[in-house]
């Protein structure tokens, strides 16, 4: 298929259906109800619809045939549609939230995820997702750092960068490969006050010093696609934002896909009021180099009349349609408009043994141990009473799993029951039969936390804490004297500090997915040992946020409370309750040795690391920059490498790690990236150990 040749065979209206995104239910007649709201407002005539190049998420194989057969019976030019939904912790099979899985301080689980979902969602006809989502975040507020991986650019780079290679596999044009689609470019996650929505609040100098990572991440792995973000940057809402697209994304980065828009995010510029209308709108889109228009259809609309009237000139759109032409014929939907959807193994795949599997591990390489007082964990034939609002529900996925099923997933109830010697239904009442009940128990686990609808998008919180029922409820227990382990599913760190000492354990285990019970039930008793790190810091008050490890140092830095002029509260510590890096583990491990080996190319540095405990478990090691000097003022630590390996008891490895030499740099006063020079100090921490390398660089 020659695309310049098809690209001229086209009309100017069949070219502005091409970068029009629509949901399905736009090409299904008995669903003309649901559309009458934007059928309406745009006035879309059926011959428009069936113009559309793309369609935004789909039921399954069955729907995305009937959808391709009834476009390409009516359009004249029979260019396939291609097919784009948020798959973004897996398609049936779900896995940890992202923000979960960051904590395994693993790129390859990134990989294995992404490869995993890949391979379910393709088998509905799916040949885009709308992830990795790679923005920065600091701010639980948000309620979509769930999707996101934390506070650390490193990670955000290397995760996103893994994601994109999972998902897009040796070539999008394979059966089992998605397209990825890097967003929301960009800033996304500085959300106002964490207001979802809101303006984006950085400057410049963070966003290329921090926030841009991650995009550059997924664009250096090759991304085939790019999202807008809704949020303003820099005084212009991103979306039509000429620099941020066309000299950030696609020079500087060298970003070479396909761009789209978030949902009705080009009309919505006429809302903040930098637009002056719908045709405006897409008039400002297009010079910014958006290809795609989800949602609205005002490209479909107001394109041709642009270009008619000489304000658009026709060049733009032609370099837009061969770019979404380009991607359909990549993806191998000329060869084949149906690719990847089979209603058999549609049926049979996903959530199968395999995908499980994957599941599980990844699950248990994600929950967190924040707190194990004398050892309560793991549990050996205590008495376990199980507790809390959460403990009998299925509701474990986490937003942004629109396929999964909490039905088929099964609650921590039903997978710990066979190991609850005394069993207390959920009651959040308090009655003496129920504390005569808990009463026999010698250990209550208590599961709480968030709902599935309290994070996501368009979820944001001024007071991301624990229920005040649920706290209640944990003060009435503690008279009992039993020993309380808390397990804590939620989409955010939540502030503890209300319960944190009347607990003995806390297990946070985020949004695990499919298997969530499982991981949670082995890590109680043993069977996994945890392993995982926090990526965002979790704060000691709702005051402090944001809160993250890798800030600025001030000139006047916290001496104590003696010194009055320094940067500090007066109400509260400025210590987080947990720090970016915490996670405990049912082993101890011992750091030694840690030196530089570096060759002439490499900067790597190796460390001995001996399991001094009586488990097996993940020992993860990272590396940070630790206060460099700089012409201008860079984060007090900042990660730089990190490595992670198994170990059997007593066994000691000699750990290599790399140290990325792209976040040896600052970004100097004109924006440009220069390598830091002279004397760095590297640090390797675990727990209470600190040990340091100076090396000249
Ligand atoms: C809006 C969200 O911001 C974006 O992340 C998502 O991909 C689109 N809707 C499509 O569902």
């Amino acid at each position: 298929m020659n695309i310049k040749t098809l690209l001229a065979s086209l009309t100017l209206e069949e070219k502005a259906g091409q970068l029009v995104q629509l949901p399905p239910y736009f090409f299904k007649k008995e669903a003309l109800q649901e559309v009458a709201g934007p059928v309406q407002r745009l006035k879309l005539r059926e011959q428009d619809i069936f113009l559309a190049g793309s369609v935004l998420g789909i039921g399954n194989p069955q729907e995305m045939k009937d959808v391709q057969s009834a476009y390409l019976a009516k359009s004249r030019h029979k260019i396939p549609l291609v097919f784009m939904a948020d798959i973004i912790h897996g398609y049936k099979t779900i896995f940890p939230i992202p923000l979960a899985l960051a904590g395994s301080f693993s790129t390859q689980n990134f990989y294995r995820m992404a490869r995993a979902s890949a391979a379910e969602a393709t088998l509905s006809g799916i040949h885009v997702t709308f992830s990795p989502m790679a923005d920065l975040v600091k701010d639980p507020r948000w309620g979509r750092v769930m999707e996101a991986y934390g506070e650390d650019p490193y990670l955000a780079y290397h995760y996103a960068y893994a994601m994109t290679q999972g998902y897009q596999g040796k070539s999008i044009k394979n059966q089992d490969s998605l397209a990825a689609c890097i967003k929301h470019f960009a800033a996304y996650g500085a959300a106002l006050a964490g207001r979802d929505y809101a303006q984006a609040s950085l400057s410049l100098h963070d966003f290329y010093q921090q926030y841009d990572a991650g995009y550059r991440g997924a664009v250096d792995a090759g991304v085939r696609m790019a999202m807008t973000s809704f949020n303003v940057f820099e005084g212009v809402p991103a979306t039509i934002h000429q620099t941020l697209l066309r000299k950030i994304l696609r020079k500087r980065m060298g970003f070479k896909g396909v761009t789209i828009s978030d949902y009705d995010s080009i009309i919505e510029t006429v809302v903040h009021r930098v637009s002056v209308d719908d045709q405006d709108a897409v008039r400002q889109a297009l010079l910014a180099t958006v290809d795609i228009e989800m949602a609205s259809g005002a490209y479909i609309k107001h394109i041709p009349t642009l270009v008619k009237h000489g304000l658009i000139d026709i060049e733009l759109i032609d370099q837009a349609v061969l770019r979404v032409l380009k991607l359909k014929k990549d993806l191998g939907l000329f060869a084949n408009p149906f690719k990847g959807a089979n209603i058999e193994k549609e049926k049979s795949f996903p959530l199968s043994a395999s995908q499980l599997t994957i599941a599980k591990s990844l699950a248990d390489e994600s929950i967190v141990l924040l707190k194990n007082h004398r050892h309560l964990l793991p549990l050996v034939n205590q008495k376990i009473a199980l507790l809390g609002n959460l403990s009998n529900s299925g509701a474990l996925l986490g937003p942004w799993s629109w396929h999964g099923n909490r039905d088929l997933t099964p609650s921590l109830n039903a997978v710990l029951k066979p190991f609850i010697q005394h069993s207390v239904e959920d009651v959040q009442k308090w009655s003496d039969p129920f504390k005569q009940q808990i009463k026999a128990a010698d250990v209550l686990v208590v599961m709480t936390g968030e709902e599935e609808k309290e994070s996501g998008e368009a979820r944001s919180k001024t007071h991301p804490v624990l229920a005040d029922q649920t706290i209640q409820f944990i003060k009435q227990l503690k008279p009992l004297g039993k020993p309380i382990v808390l397990i804590v599913t939620a989409g955010r760190p939540l502030v503890l500090s209300a319960i944190v000492d009347d607990v003995d354990a806390i297990l946070y285990s985020y949004f695990l997915g499919s298997q969530a019970a499982y991981t949670i039930t082995d890590t109680l008793l043993g069977k996994n040992n945890p392993s995982a790190k926090l990526t965002m810091t979790f704060p000691r008050r709702v005051g402090q946020i944001p809160i993250m490890y890798n800030h600025l140092n001030t000139g006047r830095p916290f001496l104590g409370q003696n010194f009055t002029y320094t940067s500090h509260y007066i109400d509260e510590s400025n210590l987080p309750l947990f720090a970016f890096g915490d996670g405990l583990s049912y082993t101890t491990f011992q750091l030694s040795h840690f030196k530089d080996v570096s060759s002439l190319e490499d900067i790597q540095f190796s460390l001995e690391v001996k399991n001094t405990g009586t488990r097996a478990g993940y020992a993860i090691i990272p590396v940070y920059l630790d206060q460099p000097f700089a012409p201008v003022a860079l984060p007090n630590r900042q990660l730089v490498g990190m490595e992670k390996r198994w170990l059997q008891p007593q066994e000691s490895q000699i750990f290599i790690i790399n140290i990325d030499r792209q976040f040896l740099t600052y970004i100097d006063r004109d924006y440009q990236r220069q390598n830091l020079k002279g004397k760095l100090s590297f640090v390797t921490v675990d727990g209470a150990t600190t040990l340091s390398i100076q090396k000249e660089i």
